[in-house]
């Protein structure tokens, strides 16, 4: 369980970038943390893992404290971070040693790196690149090595801070795919994102807007209840579908007259 307390955060003082922000992740969510760009959720995802601390307020998971220095080691352990640019993500030469760096870090023992190693690999489909170098990779596979190198640490929870958007389609469907393979394995997925669809098939959105938690429930109830682009949201295609049907169509139409309406518009033009 992750809960920020009453948390107030800026970078200048006299500058809020957070202010207040109170909510709990359970354990096994599946959260997506959507808002305009500059609004704080890279700046959420750094205070979720200790990368930066509260000014006001609190950070805990479980019975850790980003404040206390002590716990640190631990909470980078148990929360993984994947970024945004695939570039930034690898440190050392090949596949097997970005995995090895992370897991000699932690001193795990010899002998169960190898099994940390393959398992890792395996679930994010790279099994045979064990000896490949980062330029061979795409920006697709780069960031599915960016998650096995997590995933070996065998972390509670993974934060994607917008880390499919700078990856072909193919990739974004890939690490997305994976990312809901995790959470139905039982991982905590903390998902930032600009791409609305996405956020759809996400169980819980958290919408920052303007230093304030604005939003915090059901991504469906939110976008057939509230205006999303007062947000500098965009909308997910099947709700600016159902919206324009329902300004073409009469109030509580059935499909057959949304249809023979919409036709009948378009004729007449
Ligand atoms: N290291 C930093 N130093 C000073 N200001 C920063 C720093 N990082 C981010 N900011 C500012 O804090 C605000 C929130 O940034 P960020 O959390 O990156 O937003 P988002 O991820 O939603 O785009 C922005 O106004 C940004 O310019
Ligand atoms: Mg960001």
């Amino acid at each position: 369980m992750l809960t920020f307390n009453q948390v107030d955060f800026y970078y200048k003082k006299g500058q809020p970038v957070l202010e207040n922000i109170s909510f709990t992740i359970e354990s096994g969510e599946f959260i997506a943390i959507v808002g305009a760009n500059g609004c704080g959720k890279s700046t959420i995802a750094k205070l979720m893992d200790g990368l930066v601390l509260p000014k006001g307020g609190s950070v805990q998971f479980n019975n850790l404290n980003t404040s206390s220095p002590e716990d640190l080691i631990q909470l980078h352990e148990q929360i993984g971070l994947v970024f945004q640019n695939p570039e930034d993500q690898f440190i050392t030469t090949t596949v097997m040693d970005e995995i090895l760096f992370g897991l000699e870090n932690i001193r795990v023992p010899r002998e169960e790196m190898l099994d940390r190693l393959h398992h890792a690999l395996k679930a994010v489909y790279m099994e045979g690149y064990l000896e490949a170098m980062p330029h061979e990779l795409s920006g697709g596979q780069k960031q599915r090595v960016a998650i096995a190198a997590i995933l070996a640490m065998r972390p509670q929870m993974i934060i994607f801070d917008e880390a499919t958007s700078m990856l072909d389609p193919k990739g974004r469907e890939q690490v997305i795919s994976i990312m809901h393979e995790l959470h139905q394995q039982g991982m905590t997925i903390v998902y930032i994102t600009h791409h609305m669809e996405e956020v759809l098939s996400a169980e819980r959105m958290l919408l920052i807007h303007q230093g304030k938690l604005e939003y915090d429930g059901d991504p469906l109830t939110f976008f057939e209840t509230t205006n999303a682009t007062n947000y500098q949201l965009q909308l997910p295609f099947a709700v600016k579908l159902h919206q324009k049907l329902q300004l073409q169509a009469p109030l509580n139409a059935d499909w057959k007259e949304m249809i023979g309406s919409q036709w009948s518009t378009n004729s007449t033009k």
